[in-house]
């Protein structure tokens, strides 16, 4: 099986890179290099005989044609990713996450290719009170990267409905894990606490996140792609609900710090309170979530401990200018 992976020199997209090479399939990774994605992720496999990489733009018809040719699957990563970025600058969200989107549409319907995965978000529900979010839900995203991934994902099932493309969604949970540009809570948090810099706490802290494992949702977007039904939406949620502030104690525990680094900031504009997930669907696929939470969590902050090689490099440069236009004065 020959897959087109996007974003594969991003997080979660590397990790899916792995996966599908141990898995023994044959990779194309096509990514832009953004400041996201990290040649360093996939420096292991460079020379795996089933592995190429093509560095280019999702939203580059020409380019995303010549990759798709002689491809059974198509499995799309490639995004703007981060909320907080999408309220300083929304326009490459729009960009990526939907045009570029479309473009990979486009170009999957003309070369014929088997299936089509588009790896999306649960925030495109928007924000739950009470119980939990199931795919038929309706979207209510909140924020410009939620409302970017959900027009993707709508450009998807319009694909899937006019031109007959065999096309399913993945909507997964916040993830954690290994490789994690040190900007979203977790690495963010971890790297800051390592260097004894302060935690920026946005609001009480009591927004709710349902967490996952990256592997877990790695694997859970493989079954949809195996074993998925055309034009079906799948929650990979892995079942681990905590609020912020909790995340932010284990944090210091784990890195052998105390409360005195965290800071309470202004909250994010029209932050989402709780975001909960009903997995069933994807279970009835055969997937379930294989690592605990804790012991993840762990894991994880033992790899930034060891990797400084990793993330040291990042936090210069653009990392320092967007630091302090995202936390400066806050
Ligand atoms: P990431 O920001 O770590 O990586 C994104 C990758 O996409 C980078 O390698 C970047 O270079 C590449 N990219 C960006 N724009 C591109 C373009 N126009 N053309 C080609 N490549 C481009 O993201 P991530 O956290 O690994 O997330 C991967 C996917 O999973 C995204 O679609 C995201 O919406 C979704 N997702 C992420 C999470 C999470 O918690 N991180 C949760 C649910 C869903
Ligand atoms: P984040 O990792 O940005 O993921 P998302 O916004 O996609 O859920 O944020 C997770 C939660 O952590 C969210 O409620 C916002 C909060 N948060 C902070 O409190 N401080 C921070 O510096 C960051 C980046 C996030």
């Amino acid at each position: 099986m020959r897959i087109l992976v996007t974003g594969g020199c991003g997080f979660i997209g590397s990790a899916f890179v792995h996966m599908a090479l141990e898995r023994g399939a044959e990779v194309v990774n096509l990514d832009r290099l953004t400041y996201a994605g990290n040649p360093a992720n996939v420096a292991d496999v460079a020379d795996h005989p089933a592995y190429s990489f093509l560095h280019a733009d999702i939203a580059d018809p020409a380019a995303v044609a010549g990759a798709i040719a002689g491809c059974d699957a198509v499995v799309n990563f490639a995004a703007e990713s981060h909320v907080d970025r999408s309220i300083l600058e929304p326009e490459g969200f729009i960009r990526t996450d939907v045009l570029g989107t479309a473009t990979l549409l486009q170009a999957a319907r003309e070369e014929d290719v088997g299936r089509f995965v588009q790896v999306s978000t649960d925030e495109v529900y928007g924000s739950i009170e009470d119980g939990a979010f199931r795919e038929t839900d309706p979207l209510r995203p909140s924020s410009p990267y939620s409302a970017s991934k959900a027009g993707g994902d709508l450009q998807v099932l319009a694909w899937h409905h006019t031109f007959g493309l065999d096309a399913v969604i993945t909507r997964g949970s916040n993830t954690f894990g290994p490789r994690q540009y040190p900007e979203k809570l977790i690495p963010l948090f971890v790297t800051n606490a390592l260097d004894g810099l302060e935690l920026p706490v946005y609001g009480d802290g009591m927004q709710v996140r349902d967490w996952i494992y990256v592997d877990d949702h790695c694997s859970g977007i493989w079954a949809v792609m195996e074993r998925g039904a055309p034009g079906e939406a799948y929650i990979v949620g892995g079942g681990n609900e905590r609020p912020n502030i909790e995340i932010t104690r284990r944090v210091l525990e784990l890195t052998g710090r105390d409360e005195s680094l965290v800071r309470h900031v202004t909250d994010r504009p029209g932050h989402d309170r709780r975001y909960a997930l009903d997995t069933t669907r994807l279970r009835s696929l055969g997937w379930a979530p294989e690592h605990d939470f804790d012991g993840s969590l762990a894991r994880t902050v033992e790899w930034y401990r060891e990797r400084r090689d990793w993330w040291e490099p990042i936090r210069s440069g653009e990392y320092r200018a967007y630091y302090e236009a995202q936390y400066g004065g806050r």
